[in-house]
């Protein structure tokens, strides 16, 4: 639950509790908020918001969480440390240059992922979100990537925009969004589902139907006024395991696994130059298994971004719900599992990566060495 708190005499109650010599004094201050705070006694200072003055919002178990650990602490010096980091929680607002989370109230952001085990039980389906296009993306991974490496009004590019995930988790936070996909039917259809999107921070979200390979960068830069984008999201067909249309531009139509990494390593050589340096690129991608062989797709991709100038920041694995009909075959996949010595997948990759100029990556020198070989 969070509190609106009058900022004013918030700060000016904790710079009291600051200034005193004494830790006794200090804790008294201190619980005489705590009581205001959790029993949201109207009269009482803090929450009288009734006059003029700015307010400031907090959430209620972080911040008895923060007033309960000045007054834990033994000595007056670290007692004071908290209390001015509480302050400063209250008073500044630090981000980083890449996205909107306030560094001085970092606890508040409960929602955003920074483990490597990315697990959902199930697909967010609020806003116009569907899952009807087979092989989407659930929204809770555009969204976690799009509220950590962007702030509101940068742009993000996604060249495999299937269903229109991306841009609809765009347009609910606040990003402009441009979006390229191959099949015409499929790029009209998550048009005028985007257009069905509230649009309450008025981005721009554009579709192009084109191949990633070789859009236009002249066409996007027209659309971005001439400004590169923020983030670049990528969750190109794992290879062949779902057939997205009959064209041989199309990924999913590649006659093989070096012709699949070969065109993927294009699209990235395509649009690496649209992305502002230092910025983040993901790649949303499972691996398959064929003729007795895990291949790992995850990892040759990955290999074909770090070759074209970027660095590996993270390889997020995210768990894979069963469908319904999979569901029903699962006795089935575990028992060909036990004979075949393999196991069944039950997760996929959201790897992300770093735009460098850096020439002294450690993986890149090691993926020099075996060309060289
Ligand atoms: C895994 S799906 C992306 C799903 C999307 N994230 C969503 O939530 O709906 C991959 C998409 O890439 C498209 N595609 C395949 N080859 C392409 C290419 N060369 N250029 C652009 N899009 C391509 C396919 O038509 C398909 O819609």
């Amino acid at each position: 639950m969070d509190l609106i708190i009058n900022k004013d005499r918030f700060l000016e109650i904790l710079e009291k509790a600051k200034e005193t010599k004494e830790l006794g004094t200090l804790r008294n201050i201190i619980s005489e908020i705590i009581l205001s705070v959790s029993t949201k006694h109207d009269d009482l200072f803090l929450l009288n918001i009734s006059d003029n003055g700015d307010t400031v919002r907090y959430n209620k178990d972080l911040l008895l969480s923060e007033l309960k650990q000045i007054n834990e602490t033994q000595t007056i010096e670290r007692a004071k440390y908290y209390t001015e980091r509480l302050i400063k929680s209250i008073e500044e607002i630090k981000t980083s240059k890449i996205n909107e989370i306030n560094l001085n109230r970092w606890k508040e952001y409960s929602d955003i992922i920074t483990d490597s085990l990315w697990i959902w039980p199930k697909r967010d389906n609020s806003g116009v979100h569907t899952a009807g296009y087979w092989g989407n993306f659930i929204p809770q991974i555009p969204y976690q990537v799009i509220t950590r490496y962007t702030k509101k009004g940068d742009t993000v590019l996604d060249t495999f925009l299937g269903s229109g995930t991306t841009l609809i988790e765009c347009r609910r936070l606040g990003r402009n969004g441009i979006g390229i996909e191959l099949n015409e039917k499929v790029a009209k259809e998550a048009d005028s589902l985007i257009a069905k999107q509230e649009n309450p921070y008025n981005i721009l979200t554009k579709v192009i139907c084109a191949d990633s390979r070789d859009v236009s960068k002249e066409e996007i830069l027209k659309i971005t006024g001439g400004k590169k984008v923020q983030l670049i999201i990528m969750h190109p067909p794992y290879f062949d395991i779902i057939k997205f249309s009959k064209s041989e531009k199309d990924l999913s139509n590649a006659p093989n696994l070096t012709s699949f990494l070969t065109m993927f390593g294009e699209v990235i050589k395509n649009v690496t130059d649209l992305l502002e340096k230092d910025r983040y690129l993901i790649l949303v991608i499972g691996d398959k298994y064929a003729r007795g062989e895990w291949i790992p797709l995850g990892f040759l991709t990955a290999i074909e971004v770090i070759k074209n100038g970027y660095t590996l920041k993270s390889i997020n694995v995210k768990n894979i719900e069963n469908t319904l009909a999979k569901r029903n075959q699962e006795d089935l996949w575990r028992y060909r599992a036990l004979v075949g010595g393999f196991n069944v997948f039950k997760h996929e990759y959201v790897m992300v990566f770093k735009k460098t100029d850096s020439k002294h990556q450690l993986v890149e020198d090691v993926l020099k060495n075996w060309k060289a070989v």
